[in-house]
């Protein structure tokens, strides 16, 4: 499908709600998640959404009510959905800081990952544990589209490094509990060929965790937000998963159950954020023309972080095009949203529709680690409101 609303539906909403403004597509949401669940997954498949990417209300329990469950990288986050009307044992559990509220979280049945020995000798500690918890591991490789994307390998903060599992494993033992599930998430990609080489590296580990039912293989499921990236295809890497956990089933007599964990993938399609031209300022005939929009980093970061790219459009009807630099408003000189193809220290320009002030902008595909992921506060500007069409 295309995901995009209708040019006259995103100057209808503008004008209706003022700018900047996050518009999300329930058509989109739903299409994304109908995809996930319709999934064909040996040994009872369980989709989980990565509620970091973007917490709006209108997607928690969208996903919620259609049976997907979710992926939470703080305790707090944890409050959020539970606020939001999660149940407790639909939430895992994964985070670099240790819970604030552990044995809350774990008397009312939160699924606990640990993520570090210290992690690991908090849970036993607790006096409610419910004797099985899972086990994050950094499993010494990672992939994505860049470093700051990255979340396996030894430059990686993120889980327990794989040549510390027997220490933990054995730990487990000594205390009586037992590790039946393995988390991991190497980073992103949309190749099926790399997923293969991720779920058999994964399935190697589990051979070495007797005790393991369940396989959450993270997220990262790459999508296409600008020309030339390359989205995952659900199925085809679908289609890998199963076969490799039927061909591990057949060698070892486990049926594992697998848990992926999109975030982008999900919504990152169905964000719009639609802006303004707040001014337009130019360094003289040799230099560039900048569009200065009324958002910026404080609503979305990614393009300065990342160097991340998002097709921008300026909706007028102008016939004419010019050359942009487009940046936010915020006073930092990295507030760009037209960055180097991932390379956010280099500025790129744009070919727009030729654009005055006050025309209407849109930024597509910013469902996903949007709205949740900014600077939100600096320079004291509002943050975009959020509706869902
Ligand atoms: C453990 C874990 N799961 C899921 C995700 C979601 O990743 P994505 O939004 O790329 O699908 C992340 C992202 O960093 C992660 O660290």
């Amino acid at each position: 499908m295309n995901h995009k609303l209708p040019k006259e539906k995103l100057l209808e909403l503008a004008a209706q709600h003022g700018t900047p403004l996050y518009i999300n597509s329930l058509a989109s949401l739903n299409e994304q998640a109908d995809i996930l669940l319709g999934l064909n997954l040996p040994f009872g498949y369980m989709p989980r959404y990565a509620a970091k990417a973007n917490m709006n209300p209108d997607i928690i329990g969208l996903f919620n009510q259609k049976g997907i469950q979710f992926d939470a990288s703080s305790s707090y986050e944890v409050m959020e959905l539970m606020k939001m009307g999660v149940e407790a044992e639909k939430i895992s559990l994964s985070s670099q800081q240790p819970a604030h509220n552990l044995e809350e979280l774990l008397e009312l049945g939160v699924l606990f990952v640990a993520t570090s020995m210290h992690q690991l000798g908090l849970f036993m500690a607790a006096e409610n544990h419910p004797g099985k918890v899972g086990l994050r591991i950094n499993p010494g490789v990672g992939a994505g589209g860049t470093n700051r994307t990255t979340t396996g390998g030894e430059n990686s903060s993120f889980g327990l490094w794989h040549e510390y599992l027997n220490d933990a494993l054995a730990l487990c033992d000594k205390n009586n509990v037992a590790v039946d599930r393995l988390h991991i998430h190497y980073g992103s990609g949309a190749n099926p060929d790399i997923w293969e080489k991720v779920i058999k590296s994964s399935l190697n580990i589990v051979k070495d965790m007797p005790g393991v039912t369940s396989l959450d293989i993270g997220g990262g499921f790459k999508v296409c937000r600008y020309e030339g990236e390359q989205e995952a295809d659900m199925g085809t890497i679908g289609a890998v998963f199963s076969a490799e956990l039927e061909a591990f089933a057949a060698e070892t007599g486990r049926k594992i159950s697998l848990e992926l964990e999109p975030g982008t993938w999900l919504v990152a399609h169905a964000g719009t954020l639609v802006a303004q031209v707040a001014d337009i300022v130019d360094t003289g005939p040799h230099g560039r023309t900048f569009l200065r929009l009324n958002t910026g980093m404080n609503d979305l970061i990614r393009p300065t972080m990342y160097g991340a790219q998002h097709q921008i459009e300026v909706l007028n009807n102008s016939e004419e095009t010019k050359s942009y630099v487009v940046v936010g408003h915020n006073c930092e000189s990295g507030d760009i949203l037209t960055p180097a193809p991932g390379n956010p220290e280099e500025i790129a320009e744009r070919v727009l529709h030729k654009a005055t002030i006050g025309d209407v902008v849109a930024i597509y595909d910013t469902g996903a680690y949007g709205r949740y992921f900014a600077v939100a506060g600096y320079n004291s500007f509002p943050s975009a409101k959020e509706i869902t069409v």
